[in-house]
C-alpha cells in the first residue's frame, strides 16, 4: 500500500467506474453513493467470499435474507426506538450540526463526559464559541407503510440486519434441527440517519452488512468470542490479502459500547483519516433473545438435552459492513511506482477479487485480422473466467495503464506473430514482466 489520500482514491473510484455519488446529475445526496460497472463486480466477489468462508464453509451456519421493514415492534424489542442514538451538537450561530464524539476526539458517547469536553470548543463550520449542550439523537429512518400517514403506520428502515436473524432463530433452529451451537449469517441493507456522513463510503446513511449471529449456551460465552475475533481478523489477511500492519485491534471501553453488548471488539484498518472501525465482534449475551421474547411473548428458550436445562441462548455477533471493506481493499491495493521515471498507479488486488481476470488487445484495432484472431481469443478466455476485458482503447501504453489502475492481474495482446505461430503477449500485472505463450496455454497461465 502507498500512502494514499482519500481524494486519491475518490478520484480513481470515479474515473474508473468503481463507485459515483448517488444522483450525481442532481447535486448527489450525503450519505448515498452508487457502485458502478467495476464496483459491483468488486462488490460482489467480496460478498460472495464472506458467505463462502461462513457459510458454506461451516455445516452449522445457515443463510437468510429477511425484509428491510419488519414490524416496529421488533425495533421496541431491540432497543433501538430508545436506544440508537448518536451524541450532537447544534450551533446557534450558524446551524450546523455536528457529532459531539467526533468533536471533542474521543469514543465516549456519556454526555457528561462530552459536555465537558465540549465546554471551550469553538464551532469548526463559524468559529464561535456558540455550541449547545450536546443532546441524544435517534438514527433511526421512518417511513409509513399503507395510505395512511400517521402514528398507527409508522415503520423503520431497519438499522442493522441482525434484527431479522433474532427473530428468526426458532424458524432455523425447528426447519434446520439445528442444535446449539449454530449460526445465522445475512447479507443485506441497513439504514442510518448518521448526522455527519462522511469520509466517503466510510460513514453513509444506507449500507450494507454482513452478519453472522452465533447462538450459544452461555458457558461457551469466551471461547467462542475469541474464535469469531480471530475469523475476522484471518478473514481480513488470508482471504482479502490486507496487511497485517494496517490493522489493529480495539477493544470498546464501556462508555464506548452499543447498548445491546457486553464485550466488544473492533478490527481497525489504517484509513486515510487514520485507524478506524471495520469489523465488529460483540458479546450480546441473552439481551437480544430475552426482549423479543418479553415483547413478544413468544418462548424462545432452548432446551439442551445433554444438561437438561433450558435457558435462553446468548449471541456473539460477527459484523462488517460491505462498504467499509471494499474501502479497505482498495487502499490496500493502491501502489504507486516508478517505471523508468514516469509513475505508475496499480491494484494489487489479489486476482480472484479483480473485476477482470484478463484484459484482451488487438495491436491495432483497425487490422481485421487481428481483430477477428483477438475476438477469438477473448471467447475462449470469457468461457474459462466469465469476467474478461475487451480493450482496444488507445495505444497498448494506454491499455496497460488503465488495466493497473483496474487492478487486472493479466493482458494478453495479439499481434501480427499471433497469425504465424499462435502465440500472444501475456503481461503481467505486478511485475509488467511480458512472455510469449502459446494460445492453447492461456488459461493455465492465468490460473497459476
Ligand atoms: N449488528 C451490529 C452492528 O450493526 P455496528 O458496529 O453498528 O454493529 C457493524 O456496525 C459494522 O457496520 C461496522 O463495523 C461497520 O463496518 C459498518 N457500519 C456501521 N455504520 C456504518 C455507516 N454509517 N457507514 C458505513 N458502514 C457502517
Amino acid at each position: 500500500m502507498s500512502d494514499v489520500s482519500l481524494e486519491e482514491i475518490v478520484s480513481l473510484c470515479k474515473r474508473r467506474g468503481f463507485v459515483f455519488p448517488a444522483s450525481e446529475i442532481y447535486g448527489g445526496l450525503a450519505g448515498f453513493w452508487d457502485y458502478g460497472p467495476l464496483g459491483v463486480e468488486l462488490i460482489n466477489k467480496l460478498k460472495a467470499e464472506w458467505w463462502k468462508a461462513m457459510v458454506h464453509e461451516h455445516d452449522n451456519i445457515f443463510g437468510v435474507d429477511g425484509a428491510i421493514i419488519q414490524n416496529p415492534k421488533l425495533w421496541e424489542a431491540s432497543g433501538h426506538i430508545a436506544g440508537f442514538t448518536d451524541p450532537l451538537v447544534d450551533c446557534k450561530n450558524c446551524n450546523a450540526r455536528h457529532r459531539a464524539d467526533h468533536l471533542a476526539d474521543t469514543d465516549s458517547t456519556d454526555l457528561t463526559e462530552l459536555t465537558e469536553l465540549l465546554k471551550d470548543l469553538a464551532c469548526p463550520t463559524c468559529g464561535k464559541k456558540t455550541l449547545t449542550k450536546p443532546r441524544t439523537y435517534n438514527m433511526m429512518m421512518k417511513t409509513w407503510v399503507g395510505p395512511v400517514e400517521d402514528e398507527s403506520s409508522v415503520a423503520y428502515l431497519r438499522p442493522e440486519t441482525a434484527g431479522s436473524i433474532f427473530t428468526n432463530y426458532d424458524n432455523v433452529r425447528e426447519t434446520m434441527r439445528a442444535k446449539l451451537p449454530f449460526g445465522v449469517a445475512q447479507i443485506g441493507k441497513a439504514f442510518r440517519n448518521e448526522i455527519s456522513p462522511r469520509d466517503f463510503i466510510f460513514r453513509v446513511r444506507e449500507l450494507e452488512q454482513m452478519e453472522m449471529q452465533y447462538f450459544i449456551s452461555p458457558d461457551v460465552q469466551s471461547e467462542v468470542y475469541e474464535k469469531w475475533r480471530d475469523f475476522a481478523w484471518k478473514f481480513l489477511t488470508e482471504r482479502l490479502g490486507i496487511a497485517e500492519e494496517n490493522l489493529q485491534w480495539h477493544e470498546h471501553a464501556e462508555n464506548e459500547r452499543a447498548h445491546y453488548a457486553a464485550a466488544a471488539h473492533d478490527v481497525y484498518f489504517k484509513f486515510p483519516q487514520g485507524f478506524k472501525e471495520l469489523w465488529g465482534t460483540h458479546n450480546r449475551t441473552d439481551y437480544d433473545l430475552s426482549n423479543h421474547m418479553r415483547v413478544s411473548k413468544k418462548d424462545l428458550t432452548y432446551f439442551e438435552e445433554e444438561t437438561k436445562s433450558r435457558f435462553v441462548p446468548y449471541i456473539i455477533e460477527s459484523s462488517v459492513g460491505v462498504g467499509r471493506m471494499f474501502l479497505a481493499v482498495m487502499i490496500n491495493a493502491y501502489t504507486e511506482e516508478e517505471i523508468n521515471g514516469d509513475t505508475r498507479i496499480v491494484l494489487k488486488l489479489p486476482a480472484h477479487l479483480a473485476p477482470y481476470r484478463v484484459a484482451v488487445s488487438p495491436l491495432l484495432k483497425n487490422k481485421p485480422e487481428l481483430v477477428a484472431k483477438a475476438r477469438e481469443v477473448y471467447a475462449m478466455l470469457k468461457k474459462e473466467f466469465g469476467n474478461v476485458m475487451w480493450d482496444d482503447n488507445g495505444n497498448i501504453g494506454k491499455r496497460y495503464r488503465r488495466q493497473d489502475e483496474i487492478g487486472t492481474p493479466y493482458c494478453v495482446t495479439i499481434d501480427f506473430d499471433t497469425l504465424e505461430d499462435n502465440t500472444v503477449t501475456l503481461r503481467n500485472r505486478d511485475t509488467t514482466q511480458q512472455e510469449r505463450v502459446k494460445i492453447d496455454e492461456l488459461a493455465t497461465k492465468i490460473v497459476l
